[in-house]
């Protein structure tokens, strides 16, 4: 049963990693083994939970596996300074740890509605994967804008899945700011080490942060990003190559942007709130693997319409009805979580969190918890830029 238990599985990975590096730091080999099996074990099982960071996952699950075959063999580092990067590649752009090199397990049919931006972005991908004659130019660049949450990293992550594309997901602020001095070379770097591991989609979020107007350093390292950005855009357009690489940005404010960046992204895509139909498709979605026959999907798509919910809130919806419904079906572990929480983590791995049906008393207490953040003014504003700027 499809339960979100990653929170759960997180504390446990942390935990245990912990034990782990003391355990480390003691040469206490046993308790290297005992720990490092356990991290794997909780790793594998994060695969499964978490599916858009299975191979993430799954990778540090091997690498635990190493730790506990290799211990006391050889000195080396710990698999958590080595695994926390997420990435897999070991060129110069990995060494930047926030930019996470990744192979996305999401795929298109994970995303509830956006019909006609999926079957865009879709076009995008394949014309520029098509071997084509040479005087025809392919988009190398989309940018997705909408309120957050309603989905634009989803789609970059599902058009990196389904052609098996190396996948960057880089937000654009935390080069600039931790990077001052060197940022403009990451973005080259990251360039080189697409087209060394094409294909590849570049996903650049919080595309508004490159800003011009202030005087300081960080406008300074924008200016900077941005000049190097833009020559990475314009060069891929004149290069004879067969080599696919997408550039997908993203941003919630995209009247921030600067001429100059958005006249090199003449696709223009809106991300809006999911409109009923999508609302009930989003919900399937994320209770996948649970009992929802006792749900008036119409009428929950209504209200979260009516809530102005993103995809995002609508997770966040759902997480919490299955909170509810886990509760009430197993009151025993609940009504019992203080003797529960004496129990040892293998203990607690014998036993099992049960599912039942989720129901409409599950879903309206959740519609009043979760707040949209919108505003009626925020979402006619991305219309009105749509209206103006947009174009696919
Ligand atoms: N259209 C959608 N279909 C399914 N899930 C969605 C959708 N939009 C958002 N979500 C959920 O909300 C989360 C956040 O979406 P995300 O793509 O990060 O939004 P954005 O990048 O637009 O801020 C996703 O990981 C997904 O679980
Ligand atoms: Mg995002």
């Amino acid at each position: 049963m499809n339960i979100d238990l990653s929170g759960v599985l997180y504390s446990q990975l942390k935990e245990a990693e912990g034990k782990y590096k003391a355990a480390l730091a003691k040469n206490d080999l046993e308790n290297v083994k005992k720990y490092a099996k356990i991290c794997a074990n909780v790793e594998r099982q994060l695969a499964q939970k978490v599916p858009d960071q299975m191979k993430a996952h799954i990778d540090k699950a091997k690498r635990w596996d190493e730790a506990d075959q290799t211990a006391g063999t050889a000195p080396r580092k710990t698999v958590v300074e080595r695994g926390e990067r997420g990435s897999e590649s070991e060129d110069d752009f990995s060494s930047f740890g926030d930019t996470q090199i990744q192979t996305s397990t999401v795929t298109w049919k994970d995303i509830g509605g956006l019909a006609e931006v999926k079957s865009l972005i879709m076009e995008t991908v394949v014309i520029a994967g098509l071997s084509k004659p040479e005087s025809i130019k392919p988009d190398k660049g989309i940018l997705l804008f909408g309120p957050p949450g309603t989905g634009k990293t989803l789609l970059a992550a599902a058009a990196a899945g389904s052609l098996k594309a190396t996948f960057y997901n880089v937000k654009i602020s935390s080069i600039i700011s931790k990077y001052v001095g060197d940022s403009s070379k990451l973005i080259t770097s990251l360039y080189e080490s697409a087209r060394k591991h094409a294909p590849s989609i570049v996903f650049i979020d919080e595309l508004d942060s490159i800003t011009m107007s202030r005087d300081d350093d960080q406008s300074e390292a924008s200016r900077k990003v941005l000049a190097s950005l833009l020559t990475e855009l314009d060069g891929f357009q004149d290069k004879k190559s067969d080599k696919l690489i997408l550039t997908l940005s993203a941003t919630n404010t995209p009247w921030k942007l600067d001429d100059a960046v958005l006249s090199r992204f003449p696709k223009r895509i809106h991300i809006p709130l999911p409109d009923k139909k999508a609302c009930q498709e989003i919900i399937k979605i994320q209770t996948k693997g649970l009992d929802i026959s006792q749900l008036d999907l119409e009428n929950i798509g209504e209200r979260s319409v009516n809530q102005h919910y993103s995809g995002r809130d609508l997770q966040n919806v759902c997480r919490d009805a299955m909170k509810s419904m886990t509760r009430r079906i197993n009151k025993d572990i609940y009504d019992n979580i203080e003797n529960m929480a004496e129990l040892s983590f293998d203990e607690l791995q014998k036993k099992t969190l049960k599912a039942g049906p989720l129901t409409m008393e599950d879903f309206t207490l959740a519609i009043t918890r979760i707040k949209s953040p919108l505003t009626p003014k925020d979402l006619s504003q991305h219309e009105e830029w749509n209206k103006q700027f947009g174009a696919s």
